[in-house]
């Protein structure tokens, strides 16, 4: 039982915090987007929450790692093989001779190496931001590593938790008191970042980021009084003529 509860709030956890990492960033484009321009700073609770998105990744990759772990020790636990032989005797009094079920089968061998790959990615993530590593990086290098590679590890992570659930989501039994299982909760966060990012992606939206963020600003819009203050110098000339 503490294994499987600790194996639920650890992945779970993790996932979390490394969504965390991301939406601040998807937060403060969206900011940078409406008001046109680089130059103003940022509301603080935003800025302290950049500043914070290594040690959130982090902690991230260690609590992927305790999960893999334990994911690991689960055929090992007594529990599991009591449950292994009652199965198998179930299987004789049923008179079954085969207890291969593909789709299972299927299942665990996406998720698992979802799980495996996921890891991978967030392990090279983390190598990178090693201050040992990461000034024998250029800037280009080193943020394609942090963006690119630390969505991929999200979506590869979110993933792994759907394939997980596979055709749980419409399973009635799951939803016990009417509250969702618990890979679903943990997805939320994660696939709602995802989601913003992916409206963010066209160029309409990625192009002016990429020029406010190289400097370029939106022209202030008229307001009335430079309306009229316009109109009025653009009067001028034509009194002085007459
Ligand atoms: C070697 C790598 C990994 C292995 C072997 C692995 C294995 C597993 C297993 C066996 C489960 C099912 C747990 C259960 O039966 O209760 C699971 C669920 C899950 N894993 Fe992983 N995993 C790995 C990496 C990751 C990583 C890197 C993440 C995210 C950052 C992650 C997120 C999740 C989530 C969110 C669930 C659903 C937990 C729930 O039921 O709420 N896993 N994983």
């Amino acid at each position: 039982m503490p294994v499987l509860v600790m194996n639920k709030t650890l992945p779970w956890t993790s996932i979390t915090l490394l969504a965390l990492v991301y939406l601040p960033g998807l937060l403060a484009a969206m900011l940078q987007l409406y008001r046109g321009t680089k130059y103003r700073r940022f509301p603080a609770w935003l800025e302290r929450w950049l500043c914070v998105r290594k040690q959130l990744g982090l902690l991230s990759f260690y609590l992927a790692c305790l999960h893999a772990l334990y994911s690991l020790c689960y055929p090992m636990r007594r529990s599991y093989r009591y449950k292994v032989l009652n199965w198998a005797y179930q299987q004789v009094q049923q008179k079954k001779e085969d207890a291969w079920v593909s789709e299972d089968v299927w299942r665990m061998e996406i998720y698992i190496s979802l799980g495996i790959m996921t890891l991978g990615v967030l392990a090279v993530i983390t190598v990178s931001s090693l201050p040992s590593v990461s000034n024998n990086l250029s800037w280009r290098e080193f943020t394609w590593i942090q963006r690119s590679l630390g969505y991929m590890a999200l979506l590869l992570g979110t993933a792994h938790a759907l394939v997980y659930g596979w055709s749980k989501w419409v399973d009635p039994r799951q939803y016990v008191w009417y509250t969702p299982p618990s890979f679903i909760l943990a997805c939320l966060l994660p696939l709602s970042v995802l989601l913003v990012k992916a409206v963010l992606l066209p160029p309409c939206f990625s192009g002016r980021l990429e020029l406010i963020r190289r400097g370029w600003e939106r022209p202030a819009l008229p307001t009335r009084h430079n309306a009229k203050q316009d109109s009025k110098s653009k009067e001028k000339p034509l009194l002085t003529k007459l």
